[in-house]
């Protein structure tokens, strides 16, 4: 199938879909930024219409996305006039901020994705929702041109998958900053971390995580933990190291620990 489609905002997310869209032979009519430059950087490469005004998107495309900051969906999505099917692809934002419209959607591909960086479109799971069954099997028709990894999931469900997603994405991320910044001052080779840190992950994906759970915090090695906050410099990092290890053990003892 061939949809027609208009892409609005043309950040990270915005151009990832619209070069995949446009790659699996569907037609990117239009791209929208408020930056014209923006526009036309992506609109190039999609062969659509670059334009920096929302009263300028047509009225005849079959698909609308909207690929904003989150508290702009709605502003942009109240501007727009339009009978298409019209989605977003917050993994946070309800769809009923998309009411305005007689059909309405979400079109969340979960990632993470930066403009610069390439994405493997392979493995990318699409949570879908819709207002309209008949939307819903279009969204899925477009999605499964893309792959089959095709989800239903409604707002609410979407808000707690988005919550997980965060954990897994933004906080592990931060943590293995935490750790490098760590060894880059005390010129300790990060490399040596890569193959636990990728252990980590296949043990936690492939188990219950609780389950496989190791460290000090789990053994209440009060010594070892007493070591490490004396060796984190920063007051912010002693507290993330308690209140992490306070996690880990009152999960697994469910008592109060003091750490
Ligand atoms: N990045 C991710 O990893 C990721 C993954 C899944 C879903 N999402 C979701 O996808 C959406 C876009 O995220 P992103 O990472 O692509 O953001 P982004 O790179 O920062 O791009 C956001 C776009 O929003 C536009 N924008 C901001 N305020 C606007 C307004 N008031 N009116 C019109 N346009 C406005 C910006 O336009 P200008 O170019 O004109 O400044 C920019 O093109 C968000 O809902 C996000 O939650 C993001």
């Amino acid at each position: 199938m061939k949809a027609q489609i208009v892409i609005i905002g043309s950040g990270n997310v915005g151009t990832h879909l619209a070069r995949v869209l446009y790659s699996k032979g569907h037609n990117i009519l239009q791209v929208f930024s408020r930056t014209l430059s923006k526009a036309e950087e992506l609109a190039k490469k999609t062969e659509a219409e670059a334009i920096d005004d929302l009263s300028k998107i047509i009225s005849s495309a079959e698909l609308y996305i909207i690929a904003v900051h989150d508290d702009a969906i709605k502003t942009v999505s109240d501007q727009l006039n339009i009978k298409g099917l019209v989605t977003h692809t917050s993994g946070s934002v309800s769809t009923k901020v998309l009411d305005k419209h007689k059909r309405y959607g979400s079109f969340y591909p979960l990632q993470t994705f930066r403009k610069e960086k390439k994405s493997d479109w392979k493995k990318i799971p699409f949570c879908l929702d819709a207002n309209k069954k008949k939307d819903l099997d279009f969204l899925e028709k477009v999605a499964r041109s893309i792959n089959d990894n095709v989800y239903f999931i409604n707002s609410e469900n979407r808000k707690k998958l988005h919550l997980s997603a965060v954990i897994v994405n933004n906080f592990v991320n931060h943590l293995i900053g935490v750790a490098k910044n760590l060894c880059d001052e005390n010129d300790v080779p990060f490399e040596v971390l890569i193959p636990l840190l990728n252990e980590t992950v296949k043990k936690a994906t492939k188990n219950n995580p609780f389950d496989v759970q190791t460290g000090p915090a789990i053994r209440e090695d009060k010594d070892t933990i007493k070591n490490h906050l004396q060796l984190l410099d920063e007051q912010l990092y002693r507290d993330l190291y308690k209140m992490i290890s306070r996690s880990i053990a009152q999960t697994n003892f469910g008592r109060e620990t003091k750490i």
